[in-house]
C-alpha cells in the first residue's frame, strides 16, 4: 500500500493499494475515532461493497448508519442532500461522528458537502470506487451539489480526513465509467506532463492502474498544496471543464462528466490551435488518444445555449472569463479573456 500526503488546511493521506477495503475500519479508526460512521453510497455501489465496508467499520468499534440513494448525477441535488442531513439528524449523528463516502464522484461530492455543512462541519473519508473519483474528485476537498441553474453551484471546500483507494474496486467498473475516468487521466497528461501523456499513448490505462492513479494523485496533491481554494494554479485542473460542464448540463446529464470533459478538452484545444495559442498537432494528438477510449471530441449543442450555460458557471467573473488553454501537450495556462471573445473561442472550437 502506498500513501500520498496531501497538505492543505488539514493534512491527510491518500492510501492506494489492493484489497484495502476490508481494512477500512482500522485505517479510519487510526485517523478519526468516532461513535457513528455514516456510510453514504448509491444503489449501484452499495450492493457490491457496502456490506464489506459496514463489517470492517463494526469490527473496529463504529456504529454504522448507511444512506443509499439512486445512482446518477441527476440525484446530486438539494433534495438528496436534504434527505441525507435529515437522516443524520434523526439518528442523532453528532459533530464527533464522521461520514464515509463509498462511490464515485457524485457520491463523494454529495457526501462531502453534507459533511461540510452538517452541524457546521464534521469529518469525512473518501473511498472512491470509480477511476474518475480515484484520480480526481476524491482528493482536494471540493464538495458540491448541482442546482437547476448549473453543476456544482452549491458547495464548499472541505478536505477529507483520509482517502482509501482500493484498486480492486475498479474491477467491477462498467466500461462507460472506466472510459470517463480515462478522460480525467488524459487531462493530467495535457496540463502538465508530456511524458505521462506519451505513456498513455503507449499503454492502456487499465494495464497500469496503480501507476496511473499514483501519478495523477501526486499531481493533484501538488496543485491542492499550492492553491487549496482554486484561485491560481489549481484552476488548470479545470481544463476541458468550461465547455464540458455546459455539455453535461444541456444534455440533462445524459452526457457523463468524463465525456463532457473529453469534448471540452477537444473544443478548447481546437480553438487554441486555430487562434495560434497552441502548437500545431496538439489537437490531433489529443483527439487520437480520446478516440482510443471512445470519448467524444465535439459539442453538438447550439453555440447560443452553450455560451449561456458557460456564463452562468463559476468561471465567469464580471466581464471576463477564465479559460484553461493548452499551449502544447503537457502545458496549459490560465487565460482570462473578455466575455465578448467567448463566442469566437466557441466557434473556433467547432461549436456552431
Ligand atoms: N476537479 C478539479 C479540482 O479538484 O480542482
Amino acid at each position: 500500500m502506498r500513501a500520498i500526503k496531501v497538505t492543505a488546511s488539514g493534512s491527510y493521506d491518500v492510501l492506494i493499494g489492493s484489497g484495502i477495503l476490508d481494512d477500512a475500519g482500522r485505517l479510519i479508526a487510526d485517523v478519526k475515532k468516532s461513535k457513528t460512521a455514516v456510510v453514504v453510497s448509491d444503489d449501484n455501489v452499495f450492493p457490491l461493497y457496502g456490506k464489506r465496508l459496514e463489517k470492517s467499520l463494526k469490527e473496529n468499534g463504529f456504529e454504522v448508519l448507511s444512506f443509499v440513494f439512486a445512482a446518477g448525477e441527476q440525484q446530486k441535488n438539494l433534495d438528496t442532500y436534504g434527505d441525507l442531513l435529515e437522516t443524520m439528524c434523526e439518528a442523532h449523528v453528532t459533530r464527533k461522528d464522521l461520514v464515509v463516502a463509498l462511490g464515485g464522484g457524485v457520491v463523494g461530492d454529495l457526501a462531502g458537502f453534507a459533511a461540510a455543512t452538517y452541524q457546521r462541519g464534521i469529518a469525512y473519508v473518501q473511498i472512491p470506487t470509480t477511476l474518475l473519483a480515484a484520480v480526481d474528485s476524491s482528493v482536494g476537498g471540493k464538495t458540491a451539489v448541482d442546482l437547476k441553474a448549473g453543476k456544482n453551484q452549491a458547495g464548499a471546500f472541505h478536505q477529507p480526513s483520509l482517502v482509501i483507494c482500493d484498486i480492486d474496486l475498479l474491477d467491477t467498473l462498467p466500461e462507460e465509467q472506466y472510459l470517463c475516468g480515462c478522460a480525467e487521466v488524459i487531462k493530467y497528461g495535457m496540463i502538465e506532463d508530456a511524458a505521462f501523456f506519451e505513456s498513455l499513448e503507449a499503454v492502456p490505462v487499465k494495464e497500469q492502474y496503480e501507476k496511473v492513479i499514483e501519478a495523477c494523485v501526486n499531481m493533484k496533491a501538488d496543485y491542492v498544496a499550492q492553491d487549496e481554494f482554486d484561485t491560481g494554479v489549481r484552476m488548470l485542473l479545470n481544463f476541458g471543464h468550461t465547455f464540458g460542464h455546459a455539455a453535461e448540463a444541456l444534455s440533462g446529464y445524459e452526457i457523463l462528466h468524463g465525456q463532457g470533459v473529453a469534448a471540452g478538452m477537444a473544443v478548447i484545444t481546437k480553438a487554441a490551435e486555430a487562434l495560434r495559442f497552441c502548437s500545431a498537432g496538439t489537437y490531433d494528438r489529443l483527439v487520437c488518444l480520446l478516440r482510443k477510449y471512445g470519448l467524444p471530441e465535439k459539442i453538438e449543442f447550439p453555440a447560443e445555449d452553450v455560451l449561456k450555460v458557460v456564463l452562468s458557471d463559476k468561471k465567469a467573473t464580471g466581464n471576463t472569463i477564465r479559460l484553461i488553454v493548452p499551449e502544447d501537450v503537457g502545458r496549459c495556462v490560465v487565460k482570462e479573456i473578455p466575455v465578448s471573445e467567448l463566442a469566437n473561442w466557441a466557434k473556433a472550437g467547432g461549436i456552431s
